[in-house]
Parts: structure tokens; C-alpha cells; sequence
């Protein structure tokens, strides 16, 4: 099974992301989202996350124009007949990926894998909705694409070998470290990351210290990057509370009860840099 064309559906913060690292590693893509202005958004990220990258001397500059080249876009799902590989990058709810996987199918080649970037939705469950389920797999990247290293492949009760092994060499050809995963809500890292993030919630509601000191707490006395609430902001607040729902419902333990004050910024659009304003604001 050789991939040599991408089909990405989805031209958010992850969908661009990985638009631009597949075509960086020389695979030519199809980007795909509903509207026009929801693609002209991708681009300029990902146009400004490849000049980043060329200011840093990480990638020359005919790499970045050579990786421009190769990312038509698109808002027309026939499009997806052309490639070898869907990777469905949609907002994270559970209807309407599985509307998005079917209509994919219905275009795309008959052997064409179909992949799906969820954050924590069931592998199995979305797989159930496909007429050949085999071809299902769960492939999550991190945020943000082009500097996290890390993709894991979730395999479905359905998914076959010969995908998971498809999809874990195709990783590595976008200079990615894959890591097996069985289907299971929030999979692995976001089941342990983002109910720390709830946690950093819970400690800034009750007022037990603020958001910049939770922060520099975490930096400073466990070593993480950034502390739990800028990455928060950097996800997404809608995307840490969707995962936190998953994870509720599926695995049924209190636990993983969302934090209200998360809900709370959520419900007033604060969802974090994409909105300019989560527990912090971006101007
Ligand atoms: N593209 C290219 N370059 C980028 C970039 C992007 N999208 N974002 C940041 N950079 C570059 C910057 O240009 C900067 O370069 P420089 O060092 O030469 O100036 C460098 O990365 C560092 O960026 P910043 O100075 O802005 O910020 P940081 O030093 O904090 O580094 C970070 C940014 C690498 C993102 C770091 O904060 C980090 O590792 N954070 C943790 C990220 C993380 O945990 N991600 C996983 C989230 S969970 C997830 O995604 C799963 C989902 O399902 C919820």
C-alpha cells in the first residue's frame, strides 16, 4: 500500500498542521474544508508556521515554497477521489465526523485508507458507520503539528494489519515517532494530559493561586514546556472540554468531571489563542 497523495479534510489549526508537514516530507495534498474562508485561514497558518520554520534556518526557503506547491485546496469532496490516504481533521464531535467518514467513503478509492485525527472519540465506534471499516484507523498528531514528534495510530476492532502498518510507515516518512495504541477513550496521552489540565481548572477556581502562578508552578516545579492553562489556550478550551466528556461518558468514573469554570469560558467563547482569549488573552 503506497501513499503518495493525501486527502486532508478540515483546515483548522490540526488539519493545516498536517497538511503542511505531509507536503514538507514531499507528498502532494488535497486540503479540504466547507468554505472558502475557512481555507484562506488554514493557508495563512500554515504560510506563517513555514516562515517560522525558515527563520529558524529549520527548513530552507525552496523547501517551504516547494511544500506550497505541493497543497491544492479545495471545497469539493469529489476531490478526494484522487488520493491514497484521508486523514479527517473536523471539529471534535462525534456526529459529525462520522457524517464526514461516510461521505468520504463514498468518494474516495476503493483501497484508500481513511484516517481520522480525533482527540479521543472510539475508533471502533466510528469505524461501525463505514461499509469496509478495515480501512478505519485513528491517527493523532499534537499540537502544534510541525514541532510535536509524536503520532499515535489507534486500531479499531475493525482495522486491519495491513492499515496500522501502512499508517505507522507513512509516520515515519513525515519524520514523526508513531506509537500503537489500542482504541480506548482519550487513548494515551490525552487521558492523562488533559485531566491535569481539568485539574489546573479546578486549583484556578478555587482561588488556591492564579493563572500565571498554576502556570510557573508547573514550568518551574515539573518542567513542562508551558504551564497546564497556556496549553489549554493553545488546544483549545472546546477541544480539552470534548475530550473531558469522552472520557465522562466512556469510562463512567467522576473523576473526569469537567471543571465548571472550563465550561464556563467555553460557553463565552474564550476558547483559548484561535478566539484571542482563553484564560489568557492573545491581542
Ligand atoms: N510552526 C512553526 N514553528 C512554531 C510553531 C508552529 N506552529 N509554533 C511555535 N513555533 C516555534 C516558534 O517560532 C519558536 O521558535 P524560536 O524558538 O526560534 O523563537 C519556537 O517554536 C518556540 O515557540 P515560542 O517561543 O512561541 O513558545 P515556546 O518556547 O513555549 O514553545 C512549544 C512552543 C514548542 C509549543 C512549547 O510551548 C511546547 O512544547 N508546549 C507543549 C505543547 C504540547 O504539549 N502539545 C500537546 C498538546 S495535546 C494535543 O495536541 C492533543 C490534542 O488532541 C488535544
Amino acid at each position: 500500500m503506497t501513499i503518495e497523495t493525501i486527502g486532508v479534510v478540515g483546515a483548522g489549526t490540526m488539519g493545516s498542521g498536517i497538511a503542511q508537514i505531509a507536503a514538507t516530507a514531499g507528498l502532494k495534498i488535497v486540503l479540504i474544508d466547507v468554505t472558502e474562508t475557512a481555507l484562506t485561514r488554514g493557508m495563512a497558518a500554515l504560510r506563517s508556521s513555514l516562515e517560522r520554520l525558515v527563520a529558524k534556518n529549520t527548513i530552507a526557503a525552496e523547501v517551504a515554497s516547494a511544500t506550497l506547491a505541493r497543497i491544492d485546496t479545495s471545497t469539493d469532496y469529489q476531490r478526494l477521489a484522487e488520493v491514497d490516504l484521508v486523514i479527517e481533521a473536523a471539529t471534535e464531535q462525534v456526529e459529525l465526523k462520522r457524517a464526514i467518514l461516510k461521505q468520504i467513503e463514498a468518494v474516495a478509492k476503493q483501497h484508500a485508507i481513511i484516517a481520522t485525527n480525533t482527540s479521543s472519540i472510539s475508533i471502533t465506534s466510528l469505524a461501525s458507520n463505514l461499509a469496509d471499516p478495515s480501512r478505519c484507523v485513528g491517527m493523532h498528531f499534537f499540537n502544534p503539528v510541525p514541532l510535536m514528534p509524536l503520532v499515535e495510530i489507534i486500531r479499531g476492532v475493525q482495522t486491519s494489519t495491513e492499515t496500522v502498518d501502512a499508517i505507522h510507515e507513512l509516520s515515519r516518512r513525515l519524520d514523526k515517532s508513531p506509537i500503537g495504541v489500542k482504541n480506548s477513550p482519550g487513548f494515551v496521552v490525552n487521558r492523562i494530559l488533559v485531566p491535569m489540565i481539568n485539574e489546573a481548572f479546578f486549583v484556578l477556581a478555587e482561588g488556591v493561586a492564579t493563572a500565571e502562578e498554576i502556570d510557573e508552578g508547573m514550568r518551574l516545579g515539573a518542567n513542562h514546556p508551558i504551564g497546564p492553562l497556556a496549553l489549554a489556550d493553545l488546544v483549545g478550551l472546546d477541544v480539552c472540554l470534548a475530550v473531558l466528556e469522552v472520557l465522562a461518558k466512556d469510562l463512567g468514573d467522576q473523576k473526569y468531571r469537567a471543571c465548571p469554570l472550563l465550561r464556563e469560558l467555553v460557553a463565552a467563547g474564550r476558547l483559548g489563542r484561535k478566539t484571542r482569549h482563553g484564560v489568557y488573552r492573545y491581542d
